[in-house]
């Protein structure tokens, strides 16, 4: 590149960056994702470093104002960070309260403590304290994985950064960096006085000035932070939550307010009332309310879903609701052939977000509904939830309206849609063929929790896909060093990509030839398999070969019935998924294969403590548990690595009975099958 080159380059650069900053600090509207916006930052960082001379005085790398730093470092939380679950009515609560008793066989007359505390709408972030020195402040990310966001972590007051009192050599402190209400309207007046666009809400003032913001900017802002909950401790800091709370108190955080100390569902229920009437005199925003477990001992025996631990839930408040006009609905293709109904609004604002689509979710939502284009709609939004149509003002149809009508074919690829089993879904099956579809897959393939893929997004991937670069996710594996010189020059060609773009692309690529096989079954994107099944099935494999091998006859021989009858083996695999696994081995076995290939594939038992005696054992449960719920008990197993089946076959290995054992206890008796009691299983799990 000539001198010209580059700086016509970095023009386009700096406009880009400056286009999709305003979009998503301003607007709430991000157009890219953040890793298609990081390859902006990357790009033009590069750019900087190879000719430090031309660096444009408009530079986002200079600016104070605006510093934004997409290149922090990555921080892997030891302990994940979760998510919480989610209630919205009383109903759900009283349900999720009556399955946590279950679950811990904790009887009705039995006391069992909640706390209940406002749930914070900010952002969270982890702190990490080594001998009371604050050492590491980081966000979220995607649980697993966050920024390092240290420097201007410790620009906020609300943090401590060396901690008063009693605290253990090693401390990691969770909770929310919020901006409150009257902090929000400062800012925004200073904007306003500095022809800056306003920001749309506190949420997203908070986020902006902690994750991309430089530390001076950070600093000039009054961010709080309520302390809520913890990671990785060398020590324990309390027996129930109430001390918890007293004792980080004592270490010199905040704590979310007010808080209650709830006897029972009433108690909580009647927090939640009072919070919610009052919410207008807290000076931040809350969405909700958050219930936890008092007792800590609960916590672990609980465990966690994918997403949540079960020792809490949130109870949300009623969304926000707004009017506007149905302009359209067009009709989407999901990467299982889902055809989804999405309604075009006039675009409006609800609770500082910019809406103008909406899902309409299927064929009877519309008809039950009862809309027309044209109709004033209540469109209501709660938290991160998609938005809704709720219903229409029949007083205000226009006459000039025009019925929605649902596609018979395919709008992508013309096939005929079918609705099977009485499903609301309408489908697209020619899933093999269908180019929508496709993509859809290829996007799915490439996301975070799938391989990963930084750099390919959505729209690059109907770019590379439209030009037949990529039509199959072997075909990505195609992309590197030594690919052939027109099909570099055609990705290069494209907006947006250049050398550099390309060489981290490369990189990235290669990084994820590493997988674990349940990441690979979950990104195949197979219907009703997702990151929870595919670790279940990937789990009772010996080894990642063996599911292939599988897979492998499937291809050669007739062997579905088989390979259904092994899936029907393993504990919470369902025949939804099974059929659905198996249905995509046929249809896709080539593109599989061809995807392999370029693989290093682990297994995923490896990762687990292969000493302790149950793991790879396979195990049936049969009759009533005394001391832990059926749940419980299997999850133990799980945990060290144990095969839980339904069904007792010649290839069980123990089988544990309960009070009253069924049919099973008879057939593993006349297979000669190890037969133990509750009691003595549990005493494999005692240290
Ligand atoms: S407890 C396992 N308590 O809500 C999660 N979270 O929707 C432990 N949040 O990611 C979190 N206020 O960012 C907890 N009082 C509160 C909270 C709270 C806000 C956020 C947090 C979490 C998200 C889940």
């Amino acid at each position: 590149m000539n001198k010209e080159d580059v700086i016509k380059h970095l023009k386009n650069l700096v406009s880009q960056i400056e286009y999709h900053d305003n979009l998503y600090y301003n607007k709430d509207l991000p157009e890219i994702s953040d890793a298609e916006y990081d390859q902006l930052r990357i790009q033009n960082k590069n750019l900087e470093i190879e000719f430090p001379d031309l660096v444009l005085p408009n530079s986002p790398s200079n600016k104070v104002g605006s510093s934004l730093t997409s290149t922090f470092n990555k921080v892997s939380h030891v302990v994940p960070m979760l998510s919480l679950g989610n209630t919205f009515t009383n109903k759900e609560v009283e349900e999720y309260i009556n399955k946590t008793r279950r679950f811990l066989k904790i009887n009705q007359n039995e006391n069992m403590e909640f706390v209940a505390e406002p749930k914070i709408d900010g952002l969270s972030a982890t702190l990490i304290y080594k001998n009371g020195k604050l050492i590491l402040g980081a966000t979220r990310g995607d649980g697993k994985q966050g920024e390092n966001i240290t420097d201007n972590i410790k620009t906020i007051e609300d943090i401590p950064k060396t901690l008063k009192g009693k605290y253990p050599e090693e401390i990691e402190i969770r909770g929310e960096i919020f901006i409150s209400n009257s902090e929000f309207e400062r800012i925004n007046i200073l904007r306003i006085q500095n022809s800056l666009p306003q920001f749309a809400n506190p949420r997203n003032a908070a986020a902006g000035s902690v994750r991309q913001l430089d530390s001076k900017v950070t600093a000039s802002r009054k961010l709080g932070f309520f302390a809520y909950s913890w990671g990785l401790l060398s020590s324990p800091i309390g027996k129930s939550l109430m001390e918890v709370r007293q004792n980080i108190k004592n270490m010199g955080f905040n704590l979310n307010h007010p808080v209650r100390l709830c006897l029972d569902l009433h108690e909580m229920l009647q927090f939640y009332e009072n919070i919610y009437q009052n919410r207008s005199n807290l000076d931040f925003d809350i969405d909700g309310i958050v219930y936890k477990l008092n007792n800590l001992s609960y916590y672990d025996r609980l465990g966690a879903t994918g997403h949540s631990p079960r020792y809490a839930v949130s109870h949300k408040f009623p969304p926000e609701v707004g009017l506007t006009i149905l302009n359209d609905v067009k009709f989407q293709i999901g990467r299982t052939g889902a055809i989804t109904p999405v309604a075009e609004l006039k675009p409006l604002t609800i609770g500082g977000v910019r809406i103008q689509r909406a899902s309409l979710h299927n064929k009877d939502e519309i008809s039950r509904l009862g809309i027309v284009i044209g109709d004033t709609v209540s469109v209501k939004r709660a938290g991160d939830v998609i938005p809704q149509v709720i219903n229409y003002i029949p007083n205000l149809r226009p006459k000039k309206n025009r019925e929605i009508v649902f596609p018979t074919n395919c709008p992508s690829c013309h096939s005929l849609l079918k609705r099977e089993n009485n499903e609301a879904i309408i489908r697209c099956i020619n899933s093999g063929k269908c180019n929508e579809q496709i993509k859809g897959q290829l996007v799915h393939f490439v996301s975070r929790n799938a391989f990963n893929i930084e750099g390919l997004g959505e729209k690059q991937i109907i770019e590379l896909f439209d030009r037949n670069i990529i039509k199959e996710p072997a075909d990505i594996f195609l992309i590197n060093l030594e690919m052939k010189k027109d099909i570099k020059e055609k990705i290069i060609g494209l907006s947006g990509w250049g050398e550099l773009s390309l060489s981290n692309l490369i990189k990235s690529i290669n990084n994820a030839k590493n997988q674990s096989i349940d990441k690979v079954i979950y990104s195949l994107g197979i219907r009703h398999v997702g990151l929870g099944t595919a670790k279940i099935i990937s789990k009772n494999y010996i080894n990642s070969e063996s599911f292939i091998a599988k897979v492998r006859t499937l291809a050669i021989s007739n062997s579905r019935e088989n390979f259904i009858e092994e899936l029907r083996q393993i504990n919470g695999l369902g025949d939804k998924a099974i059929f659905s696994l198996i249905a995509y081995f046929q249809i896709h076995e080539k593109k599989f294969f061809n995807l392999i290939k370029f693989l290093n594939i682990s297994d995923l038992l490896s990762m687990q403590d292969d000493s302790h005696y149950l793991y790879g054992k396979r195990i049936v449960f049969t009759g009533k548990f005394e001391f832990l719920s059926r749940t419980e008990i299997k999850n133990k197993s799980e945990k060290v690595g144990a095969l839980i089946s339904s069904q007792i076959s010649n290839k069980t290995d123990i089988l544990v009975v309960g009070l009253n054992p069924g049919a099973k206890y008879t057939k593993a008796k006349q297979l000669l099958i190890s037969i133990i009691n509750e009691d003595s299983f549990l005493s494999y799990f005692k240290e």
